[in-house]
């Protein structure tokens, strides 16, 4: 699919993107846009290299995609001066590479924190309350009256929710998790957390002038502390090689039996096999994933497990969301490999 055949610059973007603003953003800054219409899910390097072509300025891609050497050697030979993720994490990308090449690389932060986070507090409200379960129970025509022992799940109020990694998704988690369910919070982060503490702290006072219990907050000293604390734990790392298998069959010992474990980071955080073995000897645990180690694949054994719920890598499916991210993806495209053309026409 080509938008403005005759412009100046060549943009390429490996995948059909959520909205028309992105478009119009690339062609009234004299863009060539062309989409790859390809139908597979997953593009190989061998299929962008040859999206690439001889002349390209810049690329928007997705978090499927290995950009490495290979590919950033390849966009730099075609002239090329961008890479934009559609994604705020990137660990799909080589940015030592793409240094190396002069390339320059952008994500999509922000516009896809509260999406996320109120994907990680679906996720533990539905395996607080085995919405998932029961709503297999209905459909299976098994209901057949009230029972006090029917899917008796947990109760958040007063319980503690554990967040690793409190940056932007995390500490938006948090306040969602404690303002929304009256939770107190334990965190694990290298950086403190510091408006997500001022937070915490004013809605206790809040909550205690209103006769009610306040909510506490506690910055932990380790992870392992909140592994060992926290009734509701979410994940929010970025995965690099210090967060792969974080959770690990030891860390996963560490965990209350009946907690709950979110993860809406990477699938590679969390070692999944170690976690099937978990889910099966513990049936009160559960967990909520929306990312996998091998995706699209789970590991053996998942998919079986009633106290696990699964879905597919949609934390920052919002239309807004999507939207956004498409736009700043085109924006960083933009700033970064067509500046003589963003200051002719002053669009910053
Ligand atoms: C991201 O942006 O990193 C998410 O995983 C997809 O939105």
């Amino acid at each position: 699919e080509v938008y403005n055949p005759n412009g100046k610059y060549r943009v390429v973007s490996t995948k059909s993107m959520p909205g028309t603003r992105w478009i119009n953003l690339l062609v009234e800054q004299d863009c060539r846009l062309e989409i790859c219409t390809q139908k597979k899910t997953i593009l190989s390097v061998e299929d962008i290299i040859s999206l690439i072509g001889n002349k390209c300025d810049g690329v928007i891609g997705q978090l499927t995609e290995d950009w490495g050497e290979t590919l950033f050697s390849a966009l730099s030979r075609a002239g090329g001066k961008a890479f934009s993720n559609m994604a705020v994490g990137y660990n799909n990308v080589d940015v030592n590479a793409a240094n190396k090449y002069g390339v320059a690389v952008g994500n999509t932060p922000g516009v896809l924190t509260e999406t996320t986070a109120e994907l990680a507090a679906s996720l533990s409200l539905s395996a607080a309350r085995r919405i998932v379960e029961a709503d297999n129970f209905m459909r299976a025509g098994l209901y057949d009256g009230w029972l006090p022992h029917l899917f008796v799940g947990n109760l958040l109020k007063g319980q503690t929710v554990g967040v690793i990694g409190a940056g932007r998704i995390g500490s938006a988690y948090a306040r969602m998790m404690v303002e929304g369910f009256k939770m107190n919070l334990i965190y694990y982060d290298l950086y403190q957390a510091t408006r997500l503490e001022k937070f915490v702290t004013a809605y206790g006072q809040f909550l205690k002038a209103n006769g009610e219990q306040p909510v506490t907050w506690k910055r932990a000293s380790s992870m392992e502390e909140v592994l060992r604390e926290a009734d509701v734990i979410s994940l929010h790392p970025i995965l690099d090689k210090t967060t792969y298998h974080l959770i690990n069959k030891e860390r996963l010992a560490m965990m209350k039996k009946e907690a709950i474990l979110v993860n809406c980071s990477r699938g590679p955080v969390i070692h999944e096999v170690a976690l099937v073995e978990h889910l099966k000897a513990n049936p009160m645990f559960r967990v909520g994933l929306d990312v996998f180690e091998d995706e699209p694949y789970m590991k053996p054994g998942l998919a079986d497990m009633k106290n696990a719920i699964v879905v597919p890598h949609i934390a920052s499916a919002s239309k807004w969301t999507r939207e956004g991210m498409a736009t700043l993806a085109a924006l960083n495209v933009l700033v970064c490999s067509i500046e003589e053309n963003l200051m002719h026409n002053s669009i910053c």
